[in-house]
């Protein structure tokens, strides 16, 4: 396909790839991450990107840290099983209600042996429909806020407290919540991570059995078995108030400090 003018037009994929770009250019921004050198005005780039200026925030590039430990094929493939049982058990679940509005039980994916799990509150439209945990919107959010930690989806955990979907997306009632948390806990003791970002009040107060307001969740490291929580904004409402992207980028920061140090590094 090409303009009138003979130019090559972008295909949808290019197009999309594009879209996806700016979305993550954009959020880098709102995170307070630099990624490109800023132009002083009147120096070369070259010069600009081999000496930064003084004035200019160091940009953060988070090291990739280690988020597998270094486990034999065999406890790879032992926990993958144990977490298809879990979410085998999980699909034919009718402990609550939601099960009647289901279309698909949205266990949660990711490597069985990662570092880092995220827990989330439960699945949206776009997770009932495909079954997967954070697709949606807000998934997609989540995705470039671990990019930006240096990690990709694959490196991660990603699930939910709820593995269906509450009617219009209400909050999870309290019997929902307890009639899912075994499905978490068991989830969370295959995985066994060291480090778990809980996004949003909900999924802190689920995990670290607490009350009160996110708030007072933030900026502290909870303990959960062997595991250190850190309590950050949901990305639902990072959408809705992307003022907070900054100080989501603090948590998500703090939660990578607590990752232990590549292996052999
Ligand atoms: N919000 C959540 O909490 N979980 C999802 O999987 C999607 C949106």
């Amino acid at each position: 396909m090409s303009f009138v003018d003979g130019t090559a037009a972008p295909d949808a994929i290019a197009v999309d790839a594009m879209a996806a770009a700016q979305a993550w250019l954009l959020d880098m921004e709102a995170f307070g991450i630099d990624l490109l050198p800023r132009r002083v005005a009147g120096e070369s780039a070259a010069v600009a990107a081999a000496a930064p200026s003084t004035q200019q925030r160091a940009p953060v590039q988070p090291t990739a840290p280690s988020t597998q430990r270094t486990a034999t094929t065999a406890s790879a493939v032992e926990r993958s099983a144990a977490l298809q049982c879990v979410a085998a058990e999980a699909a034919a679940c009718s402990a609550c209600g939601l099960a009647t509005g289901r279309t698909q039980v949205v266990p949660g994916q990711g490597a069985a042996t990662a570092r880092l799990m995220f827990v989330g509150e439960a699945p949206g439209a776009e997770e009932d429909r495909t079954g997967l945990a954070f697709v949606g919107e807000a998934g997609q959010l989540l995705t470039r806020m671990i990019q930006a930690m240096g990690l990709q989806r694959e490196d991660v955990f990603i699930a939910n407290v709820l593995k269906c979907r509450p009617p219009e997306n209400r909050e999870p009632a309290v019997d929902e919540a307890q009639a899912c948390r075994g499905f978490l806990l068991r989830q969370l003791a295959i995985v066994d991570p060291d480090v778990i970002v809980a996004l949003g009040a909900h999924a802190a107060r689920n995990l670290l059995q607490l009350t009160g307001p996110l708030g007072a969740m933030r900026g502290k490291v909870h303990t959960l078995g062997r595991a250190q929580v850190v309590a950050t904004y949901h990305p639902s409402y990072l959408l809705r108030s992307p003022d907070m992207k900054r100080a989501a980028w603090q948590d998500l920061k703090f939660a990578l400090s607590l990752l232990p140090a590549r292996d052999g590094a």
